[in-house]
């Protein structure tokens, strides 16, 4: 039975890549991860590439070209997208050399080494640098540095393998009707020139897509629009009906490529997820539901109206883990959008879809001891504020707002927070659990409810690089002498 049912579906599968074959490119998506670094609390970067082997993720974008993070990653086969930050834009646009030189340090030394080597496949040039709120200042930058790390590539033998491409934010693209989707009109001539490359050279669009945002920022939103369960408010299209904003949105996009005559452009999804606290609409029940349903719907294969069959070729979801330093501008919900949490443990029950079940936690995590610092309950408090405003600038507070894990644990919950939040960041310094008396260390875990008191991790990078031969960095040296610290 089990037999006779495994041999009709490989003929359906053949059939259906025989009929897809014959009406153009069969993509096979896949489901890749963001790994940003911008964390108080970091786990060695070989622990988390074990995290991406153990879940079976083979694709990861980095925002950089991190060294620690290229290294652990080499001779693992996972591709990799490296990236080119936004201030090095007019450098490498205006110099030959520079971007001779960030090709040499950042992405050949890490490759010529065989198999052993880190299979780096695309060089993102800047990250969303036409984003409106940047007010162009990136803009007239983006092209000319494509062409100088393009030679790079060439000289160095890896134009064929290394790939340019430039995740740019949905706001790039505008439209009530996906039919109707255009570039915003001041992009129109550079989009021409970036899609003619990417073209050219056999690269895909990038598009960050964030639903959770288009919620968040306007609250006429249709909640149900937002996820892939179904809606009461559906968009007609002319003769197309869009149950979800996700495919709403990459079908704007998909019109707005077609506009300038490069309607079957592949597009890869750069970003895309859900955050789980800081705000309201941010919490792990939602994330969970958009993150599946999101997997589901683009390894079903249906793709979208205007591109049945052909979902996305790459989704990285943003983010692996997450960055409790990242600044909260766009909102206190910014440190929040990993799968998992700082320390890789996972947040909600996943299935990526890589044949692997569920989620798996990162190994062999090493935290700092288990204690906390919190305000002292015999002491008035009515001078913290100041104490607490430090705390919170340092560390990561974003729980207590309004709509996070945290809000509603009181005003002595909240300054015991900050404190413990600031503690942990210090690597439980002992002096870091002063702030002039009003704080005590406690051996029992204040933890209240869903609000989860942290105890930071004891990895560094560094111990890596001493392993590996280099020279240390002052990182190295601020770990060597907390250690000496707790020792004494
Ligand atoms: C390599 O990348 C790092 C970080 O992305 C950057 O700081 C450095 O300047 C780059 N190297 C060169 C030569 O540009
Ligand atoms: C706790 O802090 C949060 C964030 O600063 C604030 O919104 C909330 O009102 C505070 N709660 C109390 C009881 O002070």
């Amino acid at each position: 039975m089990v037999m006779m049912g495994n041999i009709v579906m490989t003929a359906v599968v053949l059939l259906m890549l025989l009929l897809l074959g014959g009406s153009g490119v069969v993509v096979e998506s896949a489901i890749g991860v963001n790994w940003g670094t911008v964390s108080n609390h970091r786990l060695s970067p070989s622990t988390v590439v074990d995290l991406l082997k153990d879940n079976k993720i083979q694709k990861v974008k980095l925002f950089d070209a991190d060294p620690d993070c290229l290294r652990a990653l080499m001779g693992t086969g996972i591709e990799v997208m490296v990236g080119v930050s936004n201030d090095l834009l007019a450098t490498i646009s205006s110099s030959s050399n520079a971007a001779d030189l960030w090709v040499s340090q950042n992405v050949s030394r890490y490759l010529n080494k065989g198999r052993g080597g880190a299979n780096i496949k695309y060089i993102a040039v800047g990250n969303e640098p036409f984003l409106s709120s940047y007010s162009g200042q990136f803009q007239s930058y983006v092209m000319p540095a494509i062409t100088n790390l393009q030679q790079s590539l060439a000289k160095a033998s890896l134009a064929g393998n290394v790939k340019l491409v430039v995740p740019c934010n949905a706001d790039a693209y505008e439209s009530s009707l996906p039919s109707q989707g255009a570039f915003r009109p001041e992009l129109t001539q550079i989009m021409t020139d970036l899609v003619t490359f990417l073209n050219s050279n056999g690269s895909p669009f990038i598009v960050n897509i964030y639903p959770f945002l288009s919620l968040y920022g306007n609250s006429d939103f249709p909640q149900d629009y937002a996820f892939f369960e179904g809606t009461t408010h559906s968009v007609t299209d002319g003769p197309n009906l869009y149950y979800n904003a996700f495919d709403g949105n990459y079908d704007t996009l998909v019109a707005a490529l077609n506009k300038l005559g490069f309607g079957q452009m592949p597009i890869v999804i750069g970003e895309v997820g859900w955050p789980t606290d800081g705000a309201i609409g941010a919490n792990v029940n939602a994330a969970r539901v958009f993150n599946q349903g999101l997997i589901n719907h683009v390894l079903s294969n249906k793709g979208t109206p205007l591109r049945p069959g052909q979902p996305p070729m790459d989704v990285y979801l943003f983010g692996l883990l997450d960055e409790g330093a990242k600044s909260v501008l766009p909102g206190s919900f910014e440190r929040h959008w990993g799968i998992f949490s700082f320390d890789g443990q996972a947040k909600y029950a996943l299935n990526l879809g890589t044949g692997n079940g569920l989620l798996r936690n990162a190994r062999d995590v090493r935290y700092l001891p288990s204690r906390w610092c919190v305000a002292d309950p015999s002491k008035d408090l009515s001078g913290v504020a100041d104490h607490f405003k430090l705390a919170c600038t340092v560390a990561d507070c974003t729980t207590l707002n309004y709509g996070g894990s945290c809000n509603g644990i009181g005003e002595r919950g909240n300054i015991s927070y900050a404190f413990n939040s600031y503690y942990q960041v210090q690597k439980q310094d002992f002096q870091s659990c002063e702030f002039d008396g009003l704080g005590i260390v406690t051996f029992l875990n204040p933890s209240m409810g869903q609000c989860k008191f942290l105890v930071g991790v004891a990895e560094e990078v560094a111990i890596k690089h001493v392993s590996l031969g280099s020279s240390l960095h002052s990182g190295s040296v601020v770990c060597l002498l907390i250690l000496w610290g707790l020792v004494i």
